[in-house]
């Protein structure tokens, strides 16, 4: 994982590589900025330059790039360098995550979106936006299934988990996670929805694996996705990459892709002083979620 502490990597920044200079000029930071931004959202802000620097020389070395400028015209010229792309953004972007995270939002959804959807409907469609390495997906599968478990039988759900790095959406469908892991997982519900695969590894068992699918988006084509009438969609620590106005537009985008009634849920703090004619504030401890009035 590329450095994200934000702090310059001390003096290699600068120190010359088989002959070529790895000083990044105030230019072409702006090149690589503009087309992080304009492909996938992505803000870098200037006090994270060095974080950049350290992402793209990663992937320089790795591929033999000695020059900046170089490595820049081979991603600029079209999507032809996909693959090296997808690599060079899953260098730049975080991915740490970890079963049922911020514990409150998934009590909120567990005590109130979920019994008030099932109140009004059979079927419940749940997204989780920038969803890494696929636990926060699976977490809100394991309490939706718990839910229809406990109730009579003819109820369907599904969780769509999305993210634009190719990896960890691979991960996430393997559904494998060291045991470690296990830690924010409830006893009742590793019992009934982790299967031990190896002595450190365990596996989300298939029947709840089955409710879950992964797909690559990138939050930027929100507009153009097939995700429309959702009960929940729940999106945390992605907005952290944008500015604000880009913030204020996903935001917008993924309000559009709810029900009435359906809820959205961010990350506590995540954004500021948001207003949206169809969308009402749900209050509920430590979170941060709104409900589509319409
Ligand atoms: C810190 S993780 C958050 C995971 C999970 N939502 C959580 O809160 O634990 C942020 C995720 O956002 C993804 N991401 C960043 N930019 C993205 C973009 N433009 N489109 C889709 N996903 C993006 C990253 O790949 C990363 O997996």
């Amino acid at each position: 994982m590329a450095d994200t502490s934000g702090q310059a990597p001390a003096e290699t920044e600068t120190r010359s590589h088989a002959g070529c200079s790895l000083d990044m000029d105030d230019r072409q930071f702006s090149d690589w900025t503009r087309l992080l931004e304009s492909r996938t959202g992505l803000f870098i802000a200037p006090e994270r330059r060095s974080f950049l620097v350290s992402g793209i020389r990663t992937r320089m070395r790795k591929t033999g790039y000695e020059d900046y400028r170089e490595y820049y015209d081979h991603l600029s010229i079209g999507y032809f360098q996909i693959r090296e792309w997808s690599l060079l953004v899953d260098q730049l972007t975080v991915h740490e995550t970890c079963f049922f995270r911020h514990e409150s939002s998934m009590k909120l959804v567990e005590e109130v979106v979920i019994p008030s959807v099932f109140e009004r409907q059979r079927s419940f469609n749940a997204w989780s936006v920038g969803c890494a390495t696929g636990e926060e997906t699976y977490s809100l599968a394991m309490v939706i299934d718990d839910f229809c478990a406990a109730r009579e039988s003819d109820r369907y759900f599904g969780v769509t988990g999305t993210d634009i790095s190719l990896p960890s959406l691979r991960h996430a469908r393997e559904g494998l996670y060291l045991v470690r892991r296990l830690q924010g997982i409830r006893p009742a519900f590793q019992g009934k929805y982790c299967q031990s695969e190896t002595d450190t590894r365990f596996r989300v068992n298939p029947n709840l694996r089955k409710r879950v699918c992964f797909t690559q988006l990138n939050s930027r084509d929100v507009e153009r996705a097939p995700f429309a009438n959702l009960d929940l969609v729940f999106c945390q620590n992605l907005l952290i990459y944008y500015d604000r106005e880009r913030r204020a537009q996903l935001v917008n985008q993924l309000a559009g892709c709810l029900r009435p009634g359906g809820v959205l849920v961010l990350g506590p703090g995540e954004i500021l002083d948001w207003q949206h004619p169809n969308m009402e504030k749900v209050r509920y401890p430590d979170t941060l979620a709104y409900r589509r009035t319409d």
